[in-house]
């Protein structure tokens, strides 16, 4: 692969390759999977000093009675106490739509900062106006303790990791290399499945395929982790890791000899089918806040809105 106009890429590149000579360079990694949002969380460490981070937590949330618990997040909890795992960062891949995040509720717990992509100020932007938030609710993204840019190293313990941007299903999705590992959020899903949708705001297909596209051109043999899984015809079980070979021979959507408009044509008209995630509007309201509720109001209730013939 020719890599010199793209080097934040080679280093990434680079770095897996690394970590595939050289077993002490790659992490441990459980997935965590919730059925009610065919989301996947990760806990991803360091076998050697323990250093741990949570990878899009998901915090239950009950819709008709607008109550939150702790069901899925206690059993990170649980396996990072197990496992004596140190937990340094709290990342999300981006704003996600269809959970609300448990980051705040597992940095309680366990400690972490919290970390996403630096374009979250785009989506708060936008957001922020859709749900006529506040001026108490800063659109700077000092609701989360580190902003990563395209190509922004960072260490898990002993691991080299580094955070690549990839935007299109929002702008600011990120997919986060550790060692050999790629995270890769809403981006491409299984091969048998395909890809993220485009179409919320700020959402573009072209960008996603170039994103996609970017991703693909890591080693073969890079592992690929996501964000959700929704089995695929002929397929029972849920599977949520693959590798960016089995992508680029196999992905429904993406493989190799599919072209940017071939791509953009077949997202754009599947997306006008899919209707919106349920849990979009109480999703996004509070994960634009780093997964807090809004303030509570005078009576001591936190409330959730609902824009109405808005979106
Ligand atoms: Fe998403």
């Amino acid at each position: 692969m020719d890599f010199s106009s793209d080097t934040v890429l080679a280093a990434a590149a680079r770095q897996i390759e690394e970590a595939r000579a050289d077993k002490a360079k790659r992490p441990s990694i459980a997935g965590f999977f919730d059925e009610a949002t065919n989301t996947v969380s990760y806990v991803v460490h360091d076998p050697a000093t323990n250093v741990a981070a949570i990878i899009d937590s998901v915090l239950d949330y009950d819709a008709a009675a607008g109550r939150t618990s702790h069901g899925s997040a206690n059993l990170i909890v649980e396996y990072v106490r197990k496992n004596d795992l140190k937990v340094e960062w709290l990342i999300e891949t981006h704003a996600h739509a269809d959970h609300i995040s448990a980051a705040p509720y597992l940095q309680s717990e366990l400690g972490g900062k919290l970390a996403i992509g630096r374009d979250i100020i785009r989506v708060q932007d936008v957001f922020g106006k859709l749900f006529n938030a506040g001026t108490d609710f800063q659109r700077d993204g000092s609701q989360f303790d580190r902003l990563f840019d395209d190509g922004e190293t960072f260490r898990l313990g002993t691991i080299d990791a580094i955070a690549l941007h990839v935007p299109g299903h929002t702008p600011a999705d990120m997919a986060f290399v550790i060692g050999d590992a790629a995270f890769v959020g809403d981006t491409i899903f299984m091969p048998d499945f395909g890809t993220a949708r485009a179409d919320f705001p700020g959402g573009d297909a072209r960008e996603l395929f170039r994103s996609i596209r970017r991703l693909l051109a890591l080693p073969e043999d890079t592992r690929l982790f996501l964000c959700h899984d929704y089995k695929a015809p002929g397929r029972d079980e849920y599977a949520w890791e693959t590798t960016v070979g089995l992508q680029r021979t196999g992905n429904v959507h993406v493989r190799d000899g599919v072209s940017e408009d071939e791509f953009v044509a077949m997202r754009t008209a599947r997306d006008k089918t899919l209707a919106m995630p349920k849990l979009i509007m109480p999703s996004v309201q509070v994960n634009i806040r780093g997964g807090r509720l809004p303030d509570p109001e005078d009576n001591g209730v936190s409330y959730i809105k609902i824009p109405v013939n808005a979106v």
